[in-house]
């Protein structure tokens, strides 16, 4: 199969693409990004690490922070976790409040905010914010191979001075006792991974251990166990995209995890790790051009799961 020439292709419609989405901008840093931006970065199981595009250009992961993150807290607190957080697709917006009232402040999956906070607050554990978001942070960097990964704190202040709803969703589950620290801290944990800015080339190594069975392909060692894996990934392909997870799931067929920064992490299990970015949001929120070349990239490869 030839890659290096399929991402050219991709790469070269994605510059001329006239409907590129709307770049969010709710969160005011977030809004400045240029919409013109594509990258895209694929490494197949041997290491072979195939670019297009903007690949090197950094950018907020925003909520692609929420695999990393889980897959953190599930080291901390294992199968636990599944007390306080559900595993069923929302089929609602990412920041929606209404299913907590009548789910006794459980919120659906940990991919939707409510439950990324939760995940926080057991990251957060009975630690201060800095430590946890160090972890966070460390975690990462030590997936990707890569020191260079960063906190744009910037983006981090901005999410923090916008962040009413967020807030809401963390008190509204404490009142349900399903936050167990300092909400202010598990709400700055959140707000921080969110900040996390990463390039595609960064993103997609660091998803190398979920398409190798949970192994650490630079030391061989379990990052998580491959059941592990297999769940988390199970749970990005029915709640990656929150309102769009379906969608996603019958035009691409991949498990992926999408962040309002526009990027998109994709993992087809032993095959291919891919990040792909571009700001501009479709109607729900995810990457327009990123699906698009997604499922594009899908098809020529045959990569879908099905
Ligand atoms: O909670 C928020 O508003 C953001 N920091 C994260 C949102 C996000 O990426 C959800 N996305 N698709």
């Amino acid at each position: 199969m030839d890659l290096a020439g399929l991402i050219e292709e991709i790469t070269a419609d994605a510059a001329h693409a006239v409907d590129r989405g709307k770049v969010a901008d709710y969160i005011p840093s977030l809004g400045g990004v240029d919409p013109k931006h594509f990258g895209i970065a694929i490494v197949t199981a041997d290491g072979t690490v195939h670019k297009g595009g903007d690949a090197d250009v950094s950018f907020s992961i925003q909520s692609v922070s929420k695999v990393f993150a889980l897959t953190l807290a599930l080291g901390k607190i294992g199968e636990t976790l599944w007390r306080r957080v559900g595993v069923e697709p929302s089929g609602s917006a990412f920041n929606s409040v209404v299913q907590l009232e009548a789910e006794k402040g459980i919120p659906r999956n940990p991919f939707i905010n409510a439950g990324a906070i939760v995940v926080s607050d057991v990251v957060l554990g009975g630690s201060e914010p800095r430590e946890a978001i160090g972890d966070i942070l460390r975690f990462v960097r030590f997936l990707s191979g890569d020191e260079s990964v960063f906190i744009d704190s910037e983006v981090a202040s901005s999410e923090e001075q916008t962040g009413f709803r967020n807030a809401a969703l963390a008190n509204y589950m404490r009142s349900f006792n399903n936050m167990e620290h300092d909400v202010g801290g598990a709400l700055r944990v959140y707000f921080h991974q969110c900040a996390i800015a990463m390039n595609c080339t960064q993103l997609a190594l660091a998803g190398r251990f979920l398409m190798l069975d949970g192994r650490h392909p630079d030391t061989g060692r379990a990052v998580v166990s491959a059941v592990r894996a297999r769940r988390i990934m199970a749970l990005m392909l029915t709640c990656g995209h929150y309102d769009g997870s379906g969608e996603f799931a019958f035009r691409v067929g991949i498990p992926g995890k999408s962040g309002v920064g526009g990027g998109i992490l994709a993992i087809v299990p032993g095959k291919a790790s891919i990040a792909v970015w571009s700001p501009g949001l479709n109607k729900r929120g995810n990457s327009h051009l990123g699906s698009e070349a997604l499922e594009r990239l899908a098809a020529a490869t045959n990569w879908s799961v099905f």
